[in-house]
C-alpha cells in the first residue's frame, strides 16, 4: 500500500534519483557567474579562486555542508572548472578501503579536484590515510606485518580536496579541521529558484512565464533539485494537456495533479503530520513510533522528511519527542485540542 508513497518515488525528495543524472548534468551551469543564489559563498569563492590562480597554488581544501539538493556537486564542478583542472568525483561509501582512497590520490595530477560526497560516511581506516595526504600531500604505506612493520611515505602531487556532507556534526574533528574553507549552503529563496527553473526551461527548450516559474519554484522547498525535477514533469503536463508552454494554469495543473501542495508539502508530508495528530493528538511522539506508524524508516524521516516541516514551522522536536504546531494543524484544517474544546 506504500508503494506509491516510497521515499525513492517521491517527487520532492530532495535525495538523488537516477533520472536526476542526466538532467542534472546537462542543467549543471559550469561557471561561477552562471550559478544563480548561494550569494555570500560565491562571493568569497570567487576571492579564494582567484588568489590561488595568481599564486598557482591549488585551492585549499574546500568543505560544502547543508541540506540535500542545494548545488554541492554542482559547486564543486564549478570551482575545478574556474581553476582549470580535472574534476574527480567520488563518494564516502563508494570508498571502502585505504587502498582505495591511494588508488585515488596516486592518480591525480597537479591541482586537481577529488570530490567526496557524503564524506561524513568514510571509514575511519581511510580517514586516517586522507590526513597526511590533506595535510603533506603524502600517502603512507605500511610495508610488513607485527614488529617488522614499517611505513614509507609517497609524495602526491598537490590537490584540493572538496568534500561534501549533508551531516557536518557527524564529521570527525581530525577531519573537519583539515578543511581551509567551510561553506555551508542555504534553502534558496522562491525567486532565485524561479531564476533556475527559467535558465533550466531555456537548456530543456519549453517555453515558460514568469508566474509559472514562480509557482513551481515555491513549491520546491527551496531545493533547485526538487525545482528541476518538477520543471520536467510540469513540461510533460504543459505539452500534453497544455499550450506546449508554462504558464500559471499549466504548472498548476501539473503540481496539483502531483498532489503537491502550495507548500510544496506532498501525500508523505501530510501523512506524516496528520498521523501524528490523529493517533497521538499531535505529539509529543517519539521518532521510531512515527516510523512505525507510517511505514517508513527513522533516519529517512529524519533527514528528508523533518527538515522543510521545522523549517516552516509545521514540526517541532521537543525532548518528549516530535509535535505538530498549531501552524501544521491550520494547514491541514485540523482545529487543534484547544479550538475543538472552545467550540
Ligand atoms: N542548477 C542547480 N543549482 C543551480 C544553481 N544554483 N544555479 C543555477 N543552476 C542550478
Amino acid at each position: 500500500m506504500m508503494d506509491e508513497m516510497d521515499f525513492e518515488n517521491r517527487i520532492v525528495a530532495s535525495g538523488y534519483t537516477p533520472e536526476d543524472n542526466d538532467i542534472e548534468i546537462s542543467l549543471r551551469p559550469q561557471h561561477i557567474d552562471d550559478y544563480i543564489g548561494q550569494e555570500k559563498v560565491k562571493e568569497n569563492l570567487r576571492i579564494y579562486i582567484e588568489a590561488a590562480k595568481t599564486r598557482c597554488e591549488p585551492l585549499d581544501h574546500v568543505l560544502l555542508y547543508g541540506p540535500p539538493g542545494l548545488g554541492k556537486t554542482t559547486l564543486a564542478g564549478i570551482i575545478a572548472n574556474e581553476m582549470g583542472v580535472n574534476f574527480r568525483v567520488t563518494s564516502g561509501p563508494a570508498i571502502e578501503k585505504p587502498g582505495d582512497l591511494a588508488a585515488l590520490l596516486t592518480n591525480l595530477n597537479e591541482g586537481d579536484v577529488l570530490f567526496v560526497d557524503e564524506i561524513h560516511r568514510l571509514s575511519r581506516a581511510v580517514e586516517e590515510v586522507l590526513y597526511p595526504a590533506m595535510e603533506d600531500n603524502a600517502l603512507d604505506i605500511i610495508i610488513g606485518k607485527g614488529p617488522s612493520a614499517r611505513s614509507i611515505r609517497l609524495d602526491l602531487k598537490r590537490f584540493t580536496l572538496i568534500g561534501a556532507t549533508t551531516r557536518a556534526g557527524q564529521l570527525s574533528a581530525p577531519l573537519r579541521d583539515r578543511f581551509g574553507v567551510i561553506f555551508r549552503l542555504e534553502l534558496y529563496t522562491p525567486e532565485e529558484l524561479a531564476g533556475i527553473v527559467k535558465r533550466s526551461a531555456g537548456i530543456l527548450n519549453i517555453g515558460i512565464d514568469e508566474d509559472g516559474a514562480l509557482e513551481i519554484a515555491s513549491r520546491s522547498r527551496g531545493t533547485p533539485r526538487i525545482a528541476n525535477r518538477l520543471l520536467k514533469r510540469a513540461r510533460d503536463f504543459a505539452q500534453v494537456l497544455g499550450k506546449g508552454t508554462i504558464d500559471l494554469e499549466s504548472a498548476q495543473l501539473a503540481l496539483n495533479r502531483m498532489e503537491i501542495d502550495e507548500l510544496g508539502l506532498d501525500n508523505i508530508d501530510r501523512l506524516l503530520l496528520s498521523s501524528i495528530i490523529k493517533f497521538y493528538k499531535g505529539g509529543p511522539v517519539g521518532l521510531e513510533t512515527i516510523a512505525a506508524a507510517i511505514g517508513e524508516e527513522a533516519v529517512t524521516i529524519e533527514d528528508v522528511y523533518e527538515p522543510y516541516l521545522m523549517q516552516i514551522g509545521f514540526l517541532s522536536r521537543t525532548p518528549r519527542g516530535r509535535m505538530v504546531t498549531p501552524a501544521g494543524y491550520a494547514h491541514l484544517g485540523i482545529p487543534t485540542e484547544g479550538q475543538q474544546t472552545l467550540f
